[in-house]
């Protein structure tokens, strides 16, 4: 058994899953972190196992060998799946153990849970299932700004010791920027308080719009766009149960419409999936695709660079305030102000989501 192994699966716990919504798509990673070796991740308290076979196939398991209960994760990718680490039964992308070693006859319940999943636009979907083995209702969603020639992207991901819905919060109110990263994408954060919100909703999606007109450039602004003192900012959020597309920029003023989505200038087109772990402790995927100036083509790495800090930011912030949740309980009411109407709002949609997956539970049992 491997290093890696132990210390993967050392923060993993399993329970119950009905209390996430269910029969929905999540991120599971992207494209680029599934190499020659299995990953073990829990996903909202199921545990599992991803791997890409030979043929470039990616796949999710249960993260349980059906014979002694080894990791599956703690084994070895081959051709044809995943190799058990203990005694080396070989499981097929669909389940089935397709070898025992030293046994002619694979009795058909040699087999483990097996999760549908998606490669698309370098994302890696999952599709958490109501009932066992249940196949998607729907398509996975589309994130083309990956696979776009006018962005180039890096990514990279979290594990968040803080409920997956205090980041839903955090990234639909960027009024924070203007407090917890003034050394990247924040600027003046009374500008921020005061910016004009429109936040409007269409069935299960929130789309938050800020337009801040007169702004000075924060440094990443500068590092990748030639700025003068002022630029006409704008930050378009869109919330989706399973992920976030967070679209900002700036056009110089006296240029184009900051409201106008064919506008030029430089843009930040953030991707933020986020994925219940337990009900205490979550995923986060990011990536951060942006477009170059052509006279500061180095810019995009750079913007990477720094986004990647502005998230280590956050995170210091989010897993401060849930410690903060827990030593003061829930009697310590949240008190609303201006700024919460797009996060009340997802809230809102998933405890409706809930609410409905309850009433079907408890009518089918
Ligand atoms: S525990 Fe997996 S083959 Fe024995
Ligand atoms: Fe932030």
């Amino acid at each position: 058994m491997t290093t890696h192994c132990i210390a993967i699966n050392n923060i993993q716990r399993i329970g119950d899953s009905h209390a996430f919504p269910l029969d929905q798509w999540y991120v599971a990673g992207f494209s680029s972190e599934l190499g020659d070796k299995p990953i073990a991740r829990t996903f909202l308290n199921q545990k599992v196992v991803l791997f890409r076979t030979g043929e470039g196939q990616v796949a999710a398991l249960e993260d349980r060998c059906c014979h002694r209960s080894l990791p599956l994760s703690c084994g070895t990718v081959e051709g044809a799946g995943v190799r058990c680490g203990y005694h080396g039964m070989l499981y097929a992308p669909s389940g089935q153990c397709i070898e025992i070693p030293g046994q002619e006859r694979i009795p058909a319940k040699a087999r483990v849970k097996a999760y549908a999943v998606v490669e698309k636009n370098q994302i890696i979907w999952i599709w958490m299932p109501k009932t066992e083995g249940a196949e998607p209702t729907k398509s996975a969603p589309d994130y083309p700004h990956h696979d776009d020639p006018l962005y180039k992207f890096g990514s990279g991901n979290y594990h968040y010791n803080a409920p997956w819905q205090l980041i839903h919060d955090n990234l639909l109110d960027l009024s924070h920027l203007g407090y917890v990263h003034l050394k990247t994408i924040g600027g003046n954060a009374r500008l921020h308080m005061n910016a004009e919100m429109n936040v409007t909703q269409e069935g299960e999606q929130v789309r938050v719009v800020r337009l801040m007109p007169g702004s000075t450039p924060p440094p990443t602004y500068k590092a990748a766009w030639p700025f003068g003192d002022t630029c006409d900012r704008w930050q378009e959020i869109e919330f989706d149960l399973s992920h976030l597309r967070i679209w900002t920029g700036a056009v110089e003023p006296g240029t184009d419409a900051i409201d106008d989505p064919h506008r030029g200038g430089f843009h930040m087109r953030g991707f933020h999936g986020i994925t219940p772990e337990t009900a205490t402790t979550c995923h986060y995927f990011w990536s951060m695709a942006s477009n170059k100036h052509p006279d500061m083509p180095e810019n995009i790495d750079e913007v990477v660079r720094q986004t990647a800090f502005t998230f280590d930011e956050d995170r210091l912030v989010i897993e401060a305030q849930y410690r903060n949740m827990l030593e003061f309980g829930e009697q310590a009411k949240w008190l609303d102000i201006h700024v919460d109407v797009g996060a009340n709002r997802a809230r809102r949609i998933v405890s409706k989501l809930l609410e409905q997956q309850q009433a079907t539970d408890m009518a089918a049992a």
